[in-house]
């Protein structure tokens, strides 16, 4: 089909900014399209994590020497990028973690485990990623708490009409939802959802590791609880992501890990737990990778991130009415309107993975497989999809390689 769409970001000018682009596979740039699985960095945060390790690196918190105190000070502007990224009312209240599963076993584990018990009910979504889906199951099954799924429709959307039919009469203690679906992309409407969890007096998880990458977040708004968020998803370093939590809820929490730099103060007899966000901050953080994260924040803020998602629902668009002329294609989800830049799809009976092994001929990589989501991968009837995932650096040149090379795979396997 023509391209019509109008790119509102200077791509090219972001590409040059990206190091990966600079090598040749095959004689080619790489299609890049799988960035739900982790993005890539621009020069800009891997600049930043070398500076700091070259000007300002020592352990945090501890040494009262200047090189100490400058990681400190570049730890804790690191923690302010964070809150102000998610408008959190305090940086006491961001927690770096690795990456959003574990700031939701933190969570679970911290809270679940001390706060569930039989006759609860933790309410989990068909749509989530085993991350929001696993730890509460487990808590569930350990506790005695009862655990549920609410369905989704035919288009793969949160069935909100169902909410209190699946609840029933328990009490619902726990709400944990993805804000963007890992698989199909759909922008689930959790501010409904925590709405409704809030009248039932529960507390509700939100698992922002796709949605933070690509559009503009406020908790103060979104009504969650706690929000787990994945640096390397938005061109951070890997090990690098946030958990935010209201503080009253943090100071009322068992810590999850236990050691060096959590306490206040260490007896014989008992140990007590230092202030937030600290009391879940046990041993060395990973502090280049926490600064990089921070860097990346600074260079989506430089884009904007409304320019972001709007780059994004205009290479969905291409990419969904494209896909659609393929009579031999499945596609899964909802319109391009309720979507971040992902799409999962099926070509013919032919396995997702013998698709993605042909695309990389062509240098184009995209993600095959069940993406963590093996409930949703049972309410599609498939055990696998292809997925196409796409970010601020992505082009549409870049999706008809994609579809290009579906065309020639079809065509091998025929
Ligand atoms: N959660 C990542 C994905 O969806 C790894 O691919």
């Amino acid at each position: 089909m023509a391209v019509t769409a109008t790119q509102t970001l200077d791509v090219e000018r972001i590409r040059a900014d990206f190091p990966y682009l600079e090598q040749l596979q095959d004689g080619k740039q790489v299609a890049f399209l799988d960035s739900a699985a982790s993005t890539q960095k621009p020069r800009q945060v891997l600049d930043a994590m070398t500076r700091f390790y070259e000007t300002s690196y020592a352990n945090v918190h501890r040494g009262v020497y200047r090189l100490a105190e400058r990681a400190t000070e570049e730890l804790e502007s690191a923690r302010e990028k964070v809150r102000a990224l998610l408008n959190a009312p305090s940086a006491r209240e961001v927690i770096f973690v690795r990456n959003a599963t574990e700031a939701i076993n933190i969570v679970a584990y911290s809270w679940g485990l001390n706060e569930l018990g039989p006759g609860d009910l933790v309410l989990v979504t068909e749509l989530e990623h085993h991350s929001n889906f696993v730890p509460w199951q487990y808590v569930a099954t350990r506790t005695g708490a009862s655990f549920r799924m609410l369905p989704l429709d035919e288009s793969g959307e949160l069935r909100l009409d169902l909410l209190d039919e699946v609840a029933g009469g328990e009490a619902v203690r726990i709400v944990a939802a993805g804000l963007t679906s890992n698989s199909l992309g759909t922008n689930n409407p959790v501010e409904r959802l925590a709405a409704w969890a809030r009248d039932r007096g529960a507390i509700m998880v939100g698992d922002a590791a796709q949605a933070a990458p690509h559009r503009p977040l406020d908790v103060q708004t979104l009504g969650c609880d706690f929000l787990a968020v994945s640096g390397h998803k938005m061109c951070g370093p890997s090990g690098a992501g946030a958990l935010w939590g209201r503080a009253e809820l943090l100071e009322r929490m068992e810590p999850f890990l236990l050691g060096g730099h959590m306490i206040r103060a260490v007896g014989e007899e008992k140990t007590t737990w230092g202030a937030l966000p600290h009391k879940f901050e046990a041993g060395t953080a990973p502090l280049a990778e926490a600064v990089g994260f921070g860097a990346a924040i600074d260079y989506l803020n430089g884009v904007g991130f409304d320019a972001i998602e709007q780059h994004e629902h205009q290479l969905v668009e291409h990419a969904l009415e494209t896909l659609a002329e393929l009579p031999w294609v499945t596609s899964y989800g909802p319109p391009a309107e309720r979507r971040a830049g992902i799409i999962s799809f099926n070509v013919d009976d032919i396995h997702p993975h013998d698709i993605a092994q042909i695309l990389d001929m062509d240098a184009v990589a995209i993600r095959a497989g069940h993406h963590c989501c093996q409930p949703l991968m049972r309410k599609l009837g498939v055990v696998a999809t292809n997925r196409a995932s796409f970010y601020l650096y992505t082009t549409i040149e870049e999706i008809d390689r994609l579809v290009a090379g579906l065309k020639r795979a079809r065509q091998v396997f025929a």
